[in-house]
């Protein structure tokens, strides 16, 4: 790893439960409580005149430290003290040869975790080819222009927002969907994080045919959580995202941000046609050691 310019004045340690009340702001509160329960993490903090000012905790799994909180506070920055935590890190990984890479998973939705991804470059970590799926991110304004030119203005009077349908018209989309390995929201479609008015399913005879859930799982913004259609109705979804689109632009600015998960090749091609130039937020950054 190559070195970028020491930092002076800065302590270094081992966080264990005695040290945590110094550096629990600047760890992700998993990490924390890892540490609180004396749980087998590994945790190191940086303190400048006198002031713990950063802080990094992870894990060993299957030969890799995953590290799963990584903070340095914002006026200490660029000091090299994010730098110091790494490769003290590696010093302590290099001691047991089962370890043979660490790895960090983050997502850039907060403009804060933005400066990972120069940081990580710098420091010679990679990233993972995730073959398209990831999570998207866009603007109302940037998905409408698409839609526009695909799909009619009005929707069928089938496609029903979830606040129209009854508790057992959506147990039995559930049911139906887990039965079928559709991607349903975390939460279920009967979930109390679901944006009601946004989320829609195209009802035929009673039955859901396909629906498009919203939520804000991911970092606050409006999420696609759930998008699911039947076959033979496959020609019903770009007007069933206009649906979803047309009300959220009724109750939502059009800088709104939206995100979209991609967990198979359909769903990317969908994101692909939808909005090319959509961001990726959700990254993992690897690097092997060479021992
Ligand atoms: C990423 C982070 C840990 C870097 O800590 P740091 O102490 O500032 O890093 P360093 O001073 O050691 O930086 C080393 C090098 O990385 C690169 N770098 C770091 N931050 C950068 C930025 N904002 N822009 C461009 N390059 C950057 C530079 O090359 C830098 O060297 P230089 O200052 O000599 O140019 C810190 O910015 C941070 O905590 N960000 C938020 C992280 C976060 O969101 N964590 C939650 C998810 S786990």
């Amino acid at each position: 790893m190559e070195k970028t310019k020491p930092a002076k004045n800065t302590q270094l340690g081992y966080i264990g439960k005695a040290q945590l009340s110094y550096f629990s702001t600047l760890l992700l509160p998993e990490a924390a409580q890892a540490v609180d329960r004396e749980e087998p993490i590994t945790a190191l903090g940086i303190v400048e005149e006198g002031v713990a000012c950063g802080a990094l905790a992870g894990y060993v799994s299957d030969g890799c430290f995953q590290i799963i909180s990584f903070y340095v506070a914002p006026d200490y920055r660029r000091r090299g003290g994010g730098s110091l935590m790494l490769h003290r890190l590696e010093e302590f990984l290099s001691e047991n040869s089962s370890i043979r890479a660490m790895e960090i998973s983050f997502t850039t939705a907060h403009q804060d975790n933005e400066a990972l991804l120069p940081f990580l470059n710098t420091l010679g970590f990679l990233p993972e080819n995730d073959r398209g799926r990831n999570i998207y991110s866009f603007t109302l304004e940037e998905l409408n222009e698409s839609l526009a030119l695909r799909t009619p203005a009005r929707s069928p009077a089938r496609i029903k927002p979830f606040s129209q349908l009854s508790e057992d018209v959506l147990r039995a989309a559930q049911k139906r969907g887990s039965t079928l390995d559709a991607p349903l929201p975390e939460q279920t479609l009967l979930g109390s994080d679901l944006e009601l008015e946004l989320s829609h399913a195209l009802i035929i005879d009673g039955t859901v045919k396909a629906y498009a859930a919203v939520d804000h799982s991911c970092c606050g913004a409006l999420t696609l959580c759930g998008l699911w259609i039947e076959e033979s109705h496959a020609v019903a979804l770009y007007t069933l995202l206009k649906t979803v689109i047309t009300r959220a632009q009724e109750l939502y600015p059009p800088t709104t941000r939206l995100a979209l998960q991609v967990v198979n090749d359909a769903s990317l091609r969908l994101l692909q046609g939808l909005v090319p130039n959509a961001k990726k937020i959700s990254f993992t950054y690897r690097r092997t050691f060479h021992k």
